[in-house]
């Protein structure tokens, strides 16, 4: 079982390592329960469903509103309250504090978007602020449905706090292959000196090589968490997170002077740019590649934009560093009843078959109908089976998220200051307040 194996380590990038997978996978079913869709639920059900997320922009949007149809077919009488909110600093800086104000404020929505793992486990499910879904997990099958390593990072001392939705695979460099053309290159750089060999190349005909944004925290973050990687390697990057590397270490340092250098080959006016802004540049033919997760396929795909290549961002071949969004059910919500019916949809076959395609994502369950897939998706799910798996920082998976903010943050001002011994500096400090080496 080589999928067992390598979600294990995605479990140990969180911090909850191989024992909490043996329960996890302990807990399943004997007997594999059919996935059930809403469809067998009341047509009576009424009232409202308002459901929380930052997805606003193309190809996400898309695939929450096929959900919503999905949703509005099985129950006409409720009526879905779209609660998304858009920008802000971090993945979803603007809707996270919304979020955190409604929730401590005992004014929770219906249901909200949340990263599996850390930002789940400690922000919400530890503060006691999540109802426990292991009743629900029994019922739909889940305990079979979903890899173990995945019902781990949404689990908490064994009781379930959320329904994954998807995977996100976060190191992908995607490019355009009309200006990468015009310098005779087709394919995505594999390493960081390959990648600079061509920004050098493109910087002669006046294209920036990098999409970036400078107005906001998180890209930045972004792009820093994929050169560490390739930097550090695989078990270097995951020592950051159970102490067995430092983030005093000089290539820590060494990947600061890498987004230094990605700056002089970036779009000249980014400081301005926000994190939306920037896969539209490479669409639109303003910067040749953007390193990014996978929902720019999903953005790529309602632009019905077709001219682009992918490769796993450079250095980091045969790893998949993901992510995975998920909806659970707060404590003290208004419709509860019609919450368990959304809560299904999303962790139902037919619900992930129809959100990821459009999503860009590849579905958390084990059984997706895969000719519903495009080949990139196809390639995503066969590496996530086979590659080493990491986990987001950014994203919410392997790092709480107050040391993530301070993360983003410290990242966010280095691009504006470029000091890298002053930057790595106040990252260690950070690193310290969180309880990392
Ligand atoms: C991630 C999220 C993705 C997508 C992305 C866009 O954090 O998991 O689903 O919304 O942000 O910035």
């Amino acid at each position: 079982m080589k999928n067992t194996i390598t979600r294990r380590k995605f479990l140990a990038t969180v911090g909850l390592g191989a024992g909490a997978a043996a329960l996890a996978a302990c807990g399943a079913p004997t007997a594999a329960a059919p996935a059930k869709g809403p469809a067998g639920a009341p047509a009576t059900a009424s009232g409202k469903l308002e459901i929380f997320s930052w997805w606003t922009n193309g190809g996400e949007v898309d695939g929450l509103n096929a959900m919503y149809d999905i949703y509005k077919k099985s129950y006409p009488g409720v009526e879905i309250i779209n609660a998304a909110i858009a920008g802000g600093s971090g993945a979803g800086g603007n809707a996270k504090a919304v979020l955190k104000t409604r929730m401590l404020g005992g004014d929770p929505p219906d249901s909200f978007q949340v990263h599996l793992g850390r930002e789940l486990i400690d922000t919400w499910a530890v503060a006691d602020k999540m109802e426990n879904l292991n009743d629900l997990y029994k019922s739909e099958g889940w305990n079979d449905s979903f890899p173990p390593g995945v019902i781990a990072l949404a689990s908490d001392k064994g009781n379930a706090y959320s329904v994954p939705v998807n995977i996100h695979r976060s190191n992908v460099i995607w490019y355009n292959t009309k200006l990468f053309g015009q310098i005779g290159q087709n394919a995505a750089p594999a390493t960081w000196d390959e990648y600079f060999s061509i920004a050098e190349k493109l910087k002669a005909k006046g294209i920036p090589m990098a999409a970036m944004s400078g107005s906001g925290a998180g890209f930045q973050g972004h792009e820093f968490e994929n050169i560490a990687l390739a930097t550090l390697g695989y078990d270097g990057y995951m020592g950051l997170f159970s102490g067995a590397t430092s983030w005093g270490d000089a290539k820590i340092k060494s990947s600061f002077e890498t987004l230094k250098k990605m700056l002089d080959y970036s779009v000249p006016n980014y400081a301005a740019l926000d994190w939306g802004a920037t896969d539209p540049l490479v669409v639109e033919g303003k910067a040749a590649s953007d390193i990014m997760g996978d929902w720019t396929n999903g953005f790529y795909k309602s632009k019905n934009f077709t001219d682009w290549g992918w490769a796993p961002a450079p250095g980091t071949k045969g790893i998949f560093l993901a992510l995975s969004d998920s909806f659970g059910l707060p404590k003290g919500v208004k419709n509860k009843d019609n919450v368990i019916n959304w809560l299904k949809l999303c962790g139902s076959k037919a619900g992930q078959d129809a959100f990821n395609p459009l999503k860009g994502s590849i579905p958390a369950r084990k059984d997706a109908d895969l000719s519903k897939y495009d080949s990139y998706q196809k390639q995503a799910i066969s590496d996530f089976a086979t590659n080493k798996i990491a986990g987001s920082i950014v994203h919410g998976a392997a790092a709480k998220e107050s040391f993530v903010n301070d993360y983003n943050n410290v990242i966010a001002e280095f691009v504006t200051t470029k000091d890298v011994a002053g930057a790595h500096q106040k990252l260690v400090d950070a690193a310290k307040v969180a309880g990392y080496k």
